[in-house]
């Protein structure tokens, strides 16, 4: 019984720092597959074989308790405080989500990564233009991207973090390719924003859309009326995130 009080808490506990949960992540990478150019599909292909962008969206958060990976840990998220943007404030020692993204288009340019390091980034690039559009990993250093700020969701405990990485999606139960259906209508041709690689333009998006998901009010409990105000939001980010990672990949493979 202790056994399966002590995995029960583990379990809780890692899943709240989670990005997007596995649908979200995956529904963008199958957005993203829908943008690549012909030349940028056959360089992934070669690259990643028979492994698609959808399956190995989620495989950051399947290796996080290899401690092989402990390095990547901070990777998920960045802390942005209200007033400030990133170049102005300290960063995370071991890295951070803006910074990793950098750090694996850099592997994926560079001629002498080994084919094993290109597969890992691949995996990890696509994980985290995710989580970077998931509005709370881009937290205000106050409440752990909402993980404190603890909400019941339709009667469960959650938080608001949690909500927002897989609470609203789940209650829809779509499949990962329902919902990259769902969420991928055409791109508006006069909307450039869609195919902004800007990262500090995907900061500024997401601090913009605290005031509307901080708006909770008081009764510490959450269902339909938040999902009405922010499905559209939600649908918004996974598409952008979608577009955004092909966008990035198209300009590294031409
Ligand atoms: N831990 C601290 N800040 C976080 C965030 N914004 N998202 C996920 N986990 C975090
Ligand atoms: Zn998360
Ligand atoms: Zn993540």
């Amino acid at each position: 019984m202790k056994n399966i009080i002590l995995s029960a808490i583990a379990i809780s506990v890692s899943i709240s720092a989670f990005g997007w949960g596995q649908t979200g992540h995956r529904a963008i990478g199958k957005i993203a597959e829908s943008y690549l150019s012909e030349k940028a599909k056959k360089s992934i292909q070669e690259i990643m074989g028979h492994e698609s962008l959808a399956e190995c969206s989620t495989w950051m958060d399947e290796v996080r308790s290899d401690k092989k990976y402990d390095y990547a840990k901070t990777w998920h998220y960045v802390t942005i405080p209200e007033g400030t943007d990133y170049k102005s404030v300290e960063h995370e020692e071991k890295g951070d989500v803006y910074e990793a993204i950098g750090r694996m288009k850099k592997i994926l340019k560079d001629k002498s990564s080994t084919k094993e390091q290109k597969v890992e980034a691949i995996r990890m690039i696509t994980h985290l233009v995710g989580d970077m559009h998931q509005p709370l990993h881009v937290g205000n250093g106050e409440d752990r991207g909402g993980n404190n700020v603890k909400i019941k969701w339709f009667y469960d405990d959650s938080n608001l973090h949690r909500i927002w990485d897989s609470g609203m999606i789940d209650e829809k139960k779509y499949s990962f390719s329902e919902l990259a259906e769902v969420v991928n209508y055409p791109v508006n041709s006069d909307d450039d924003t869609y195919f902004n690689t800007d990262l500090d333009v995907w900061v500024e998006e997401a601090v913009a859309l605290r005031p509307q998901i901080y708006n909770i009010g008081d009764k510490g409990f959450l269902s339909y009326e938040y999902m009405y105000e922010n499905w559209d939001t939600v649908k918004i980010q996974l598409h952008k995130a979608g577009v955004r990672l092909a966008q990035i990949l198209n300009d590294i493979y031409g």
